[in-house]
């Protein structure tokens, strides 16, 4: 969460900066700011709200300078008012500092600087962080004015508890510009001439592909010609590697789609295919994760699978969790990260644990699987962001290749997880009880998804019709069985994110053990009832809420027309192989909270209080 990017060079800063930020403010997005190191004076430009506003006040202000640091917010302490917004100042005003993270001992380290009479302007931890550092600068006798700086971020830094990204500069070092991180990501882009720091690469690519990923407790010193990176404990020079970033800037952009959301939701056929593209063996009906490093011999040792995520990418767990144990017969758990991470979790050596994170930066992910490490455990991540703190920390894995998702409601992250599942199913099926034919029906079935999906995407008009058809309602049900439990939460999640109406996802089942009371005509409920071996159960809970005055919209397969005759709406998925079928499920119900909360008017790209990657507890 919060954006970070920092410049030094001989361009104006404040142009690279705000295309920076824009192009990090899926990471938050409440405020904005930057400080400029213009002539031997901090610049300082800030307020609350979106990088347009920001935009418009340099527009009338000016923000000259070819130094700075700059901030998109994610609020954590503090409301999002301009006061709050980063950059912050230190006491004497010459020292401005961005953060992403949160310093848990704040409150006292505040207490005792105000003892000492300095006077703070915000409610944030990060303007602390700013005083102390400025503390201890103010403190150091000599040396030259860079020494002195990371000397005092160095100090202030062993003081504080917590997590940070940070990008520091001083009004008299014109040329410079510090960075550290703990627990949140920073990258730092080398140009020529100048160079750069930021929380994601997204940042830098207009710029230059040549990136370092810092480590936690890196310190780097950034010149527009140079840089150095240290050890923030020790001071000595720490290794890095300069890695080249694939990444394609039209990616990230929006193209003809008037939303990011619904350019991912129609990217599926491809990052889908992306997702199993090379790792499908038809000569041995199988398919292989080279990523995970391991044979068959290493495979059949295996007696259980953690899958541990958070939000969608926990809900792709749970699909996989029936898929595994389907398809592989091995017993497979899904645990929530935030939860896991403070369990003293039992996991036995022949466990295979894995995390799924969209964004490899997700906090709660990332504990969770040090926690499992820490304990000697191999951790395996499905990962999408490459270089992504996940995906370098985790003892192998699998990347999605999806390409960057930028809507804060995951979306194409979901399928792409789910066809790497599938993968890992059929390639552990293999291993153990599923013959050739069931290998061979499940890559048929995988092969064929992509036009499948391409088929539900061209009847968004259809799903447009029934959004609008039910604008007024307050809330909504999501129902569905088996494999399409996780997908009834996944589609009330996607619908509480973006449109702001409460809804929830249950098994079809359990509606008669309580949720029933909520039916009512005002309330309509979304049911997963494709052609499966529950299709009757799931038939007798629709007819119990429509018993109940209740609206029905059934997701179905095509074929089905007896449904047309029960349910108020139905959209139509093609016909698949039962434990795949949430990858078809869940389209229309992407389609369906989109077209929702577009139509209430809402901003689906960037709901509120919310951000892309949760980096912060
Ligand atoms: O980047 P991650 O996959 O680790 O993110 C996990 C969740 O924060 C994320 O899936 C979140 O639930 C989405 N906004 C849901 O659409």
């Amino acid at each position: 969460m919060c954006g970070i990017i920092g410049y030094v060079g001989r361009e104006e800063a404040a142009p690279i900066m705000l295309d920076g930020l824009r192009r990090l403010e899926y990471r938050g997005y409440d405020s904005a700011g930057m400080a400029l190191n213009h002539g031997g004076t901090l610049e300082l430009r800030k307020c609350a709200g979106r990088i347009d506003n920001l935009r418009d006040l340099i527009g009338r202000q000016g923000a000259p300078g070819f130094s700075g640091v700059s901030h998109t917010r994610w609020a954590t302490h503090g409301a999002p008012t301009d006061d709050n917004a980063h950059p912050h100042l230190d006491q004497s005003g010459r020292i401005a500092l961005v953060h992403n993270g949160v310093i848990e001992n704040y409150l006292s380290i505040r207490e005792a600087l105000q003892a000492e009479g300095h006077q703070f302007h915000s409610q944030t931890d990060t303007e602390v962080l700013a005083h102390l550092i400025g503390k201890h600068y103010a403190a150091i006798p000599s040396g030259g004015v860079r020494q002195r700086l990371v000397q005092a971020i160095r100090m202030a830094l062993a003081q504080v508890k917590g997590t940070y990204g940070i990008a520091v500069v001083h009004a008299d070092a014109p040329d410079f510009l510090v960075g550290a991180r703990l627990g949140s990501p920073l990258v730092v882009g080398l140009g020529k001439g100048e160079n750069f720091v930021a929380s994601d690469v997204a940042a830098l690519v207009a710029h230059t592909r040549d990136a370092i990923y810092l480590n936690d407790y890196d310190l780097v010193e950034l010149t527009s010609t140079d840089f150095q990176i240290s050890s923030l404990e020790s001071g000595r020079e720490s290794s890095f590697e300069v890695q080249q970033v694939a990444y394609q800037k039209e990616e990230a952009e929006l193209g003809a789609y008037p939303h990011f959301m619904l350019k991912e939701i129609h990217e599926q056929p491809v990052s889908i295919a992306n997702a199993f593209r090379g790792r499908i063996f038809r000569e041995n009906s199988t398919a292989m994760l080279g990523g995970l490093n391991m044979g068959p011999r290493d495979l059949r040792h295996i007696d259980r699978i953690i899958l541990c995520g958070c939000g969608t990418a926990m809900h792709a767990g749970m699909v996989g969790e029936y898929m595994i144990e389907g398809l592989a017969h091995i017993p497979t758990e899904v645990e929530i990260a935030s939860e896991m991470r403070y369990r003293n979790l039992p996991i036995d050596k022949n466990t295979l644990f894995f995390v799924l994170s969209q964004s490899g930066e997700t906090i709660d992910t990332l504990a969770a699987m040090r926690e499992a490490q820490r304990k000697g455990h191999r951790v395996l991540g499905i990962v999408n962001s490459v270089a992504s703190t996940i995906a370098r920390e985790s003892d192998g894995g699998s990347y999605l290749h999806a390409g960057p998702e930028i809507g804060v409601a995951a979306t194409k992250s979901f399928t792409s997880q789910v066809t790497v599942l599938t993968l890992l199913a059929l390639w552990l099926g293999r291993t153990r009880t599923m013959g050739p034919i069931e290998g061979n029906r499940v890559i048929d079935e995988l092969l064929a998804i992509p036009d499948k999906v391409s088929r539900i995407l061209e009847q968004s008009d259809v799903i447009k019709e029934i959004a609008t058809k039910y604008l007024d309602a307050e809330s909504m049900l999501f129902l569905g069985r088996q494999n399409n439990y996780p997908v009834a939460l996944e589609g009330a999640l996607k619908m509480k994110e973006i449109s702001y109406i409460y809804a929830s996802g249950h098994a079809s089942a359990e509606l008669k053990h309580g949720i029933i009371a909520l039916v009512k005509p005002e309330l309509p409920s979304v049911f997963i009832v494709p052609d499966d071996h529950v299709y009757d159960k799931n038939v007798s809970n629709i007819e119990e809420v429509k018993a109940r005055r209740g609206p029905v919209i059934a997701v179905a397969t095509e074929g089905n027309t007896e449904i047309a005759k029960i349910a108020d709406d139905v959209i139509y998925i093609p016909p698949c192989h039962e434990h795949l079928t949430p990858l078809l499920s869940v389209i229309p119900l992407q389609l369906l909270a989109y077209h929702f909360a577009v139509a209430r008017g809402c901003d689906v790209d960037k709901p509120r209080n919310l951000a892309k990657s949760v980096t912060v507890e």
